[in-house]
């Protein structure tokens, strides 16, 4: 490893990969890129210091690079261990950010670089889970003079902070970027849906029709992992805990069962509820041999460890990304990346095309409390109506496709109550 004041990187003379990288990905990115181009252009961000936790990979990095062209000084550290992409961080620290990560980093490490990343003293925190967040409101106090506001990636993030909201904790303002349309409609269900099976396909080279895969949570994420599974072939179940989702996945034309009972039946298994030990002791005792799980959730909470820990007799890595537990009775269970989010742990996260609406929100969102921040308050909000408007406007016009507008004479008849039947 390498640390200087300004960055710590595994080695960066792996830079020339991580840049070939973000090329690659940018050139899928046109909100993005357009956002950039106007901030290039502006400056709307010199002077302003903005401190990240992001999932350092390469998406991530041109949102980065899209901040810094806007005049920003910028510094990142990872919001997962097992996400951050060794080359890609190199490739951020050659071009001026100051970034502190490196893949597979522990705990006390994960922090430290933290910390490092929010010396810089930030007017603008860009999160993901809300680390960063509750670091500055429990070690780091006093840097909440100088910050304006945060942003908040993802729904676990968004559900900590309304918490935090709630405790009246909370001192700067929060835009929930996760509760925008043009995010969770598309990145935690076509994005998750895709990569968390490019993820458990790569990892394990393993045939998904035929097989029995259950889904535990149908939220937004669970959607389009359940979706994606029934086009490889797979029987799917669905295990929800709310009974309105639960009715939906059976509508949709799902199996539904509760993990009990899933928990026999099933081949794959994958979490993205945002919660705690889904499932744990007394389903792996049921389990068949050879199953193997993953986590797609935020946390690597969801997956029991602990339990699987104390029921294992020998524990060893059989292929990278995929750990063996032994159990008394013989029968072998696999968990795939550490029970961390496969998808960004085992692969290389969402599709460019996803992030590109997901990062210009971000982007949107630092222009915002930046433009704002002496109107808003200690709370959470979402991004206006008229900014998912416009990234979803962008996003079709580079697929090549027009929409219509409403007339005059429909748009006063859908605001008008007179006409009847
Ligand atoms: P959501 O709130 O839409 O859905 C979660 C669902 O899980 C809910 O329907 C809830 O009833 C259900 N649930 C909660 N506890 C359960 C339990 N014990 N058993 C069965 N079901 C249970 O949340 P969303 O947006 O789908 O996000 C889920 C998780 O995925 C969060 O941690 C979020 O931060 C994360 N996420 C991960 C991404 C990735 O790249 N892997 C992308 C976006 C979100």
């Amino acid at each position: 490893m390498e640390c200087t004041k300004d960055h710590c990187v595994r080695d960066i003379s792996l830079a020339p990969s991580g840049g070939k990288k973000i090329d690659w990905v940018s050139r899928f990115m046109p909100v993005l890129q357009s956002i950039r181009a106007d901030f290039e252009r502006r400056k709307p961000f010199k002077g302003v210091k903005i401190a990240t936790t992001l999932h350092l990979e390469m998406k991530t990095a041109f949102l980065l690079l899209t901040l810094k062209g806007g005049g920003a000084e910028v510094s990142a550290a990872a919001s997962n261990p097992l996400s951050t992409q060794d080359d890609v961080v190199a490739a951020l620290a050659k071009a001026g950010v100051k970034v502190y990560a490196i893949r597979g980093e522990d705990r006390e490490q994960y922090y430290d670089f933290m910390h490092r990343a929010l010396d810089i003293g930030p007017n603008i925190i860009i999160d993901d889970g809300a680390d960063m967040v509750s670091t500055v409101l429990r070690e780091r106090t006093e840097l909440i003079d100088n910050l304006w506001g945060a942003s908040e990636e993802t729904t676990t993030g968004v559900i900590r902070l309304r918490a935090m909201e709630k405790d009246g904790v909370l001192k700067f303002p929060i835009i929930a970027v996760n509760d925008s349309y043009t995010k969770y409609l598309f990145d935690n269900r076509y994005g998750t849906g895709q990569s968390t099976w490019d993820g458990i396909i790569r990892t394990t080279n393993l045939l998904v029709a035929g097989k029995n895969v259950v889904v535990v949570g149908y939220g937004w994420c669970g959607r389009g992992i359940a979706m994606r599974a029934r086009g490889l072939g797979a029987t799917v179940i669905v295990v929800e805990v709310d009974p309105i989702r639960a009715l939906e996945a059976r509508m949709d034309g799902f199996l539904v069962m509760d993990m009990r009972e899933a928990a026999r039946v099933g081949d794959i298994f994958i979490t993205s509820t945002g919660d705690i030990n889904c499932i744990r002791r007394e389903h792996f005792g049921v389990m068949k041999d050879g199953v193997i799980m993953a986590n797609a959730g935020h946390f690597d909470v969801e997956i029991s460890k602990p339990d699987l820990e104390a029921m294992a007799i020998e524990i060893k890595e059989v292929r990278p990304n995929i750990t063996e537990y032994k159990l008394k009775d013989g029968r072998k269970l696999y968990l795939l990346a550490e029970g961390r989010l496969v998808n960004l742990a085992a692969a290389d996260g969402h599709p460019a095309e996803i992030m590109d609406m997901s990062f210009a929100l971000q982007a949107k969102a630092a222009q915002y409390i930046l433009e704002n921040h002496e109107k808003l308050e200690p709370r959470v909000y979402v991004l206006p109506r008229e900014i998912d408007e416009m990234v979803a406007r962008i996003k079709l016009a580079s697929m090549g496709i027009k929409i219509g507008e409403l007339t005059e004479e429909q748009r006063h008849y859908l605001e008008s109550w007179e006409h009847g039947t």
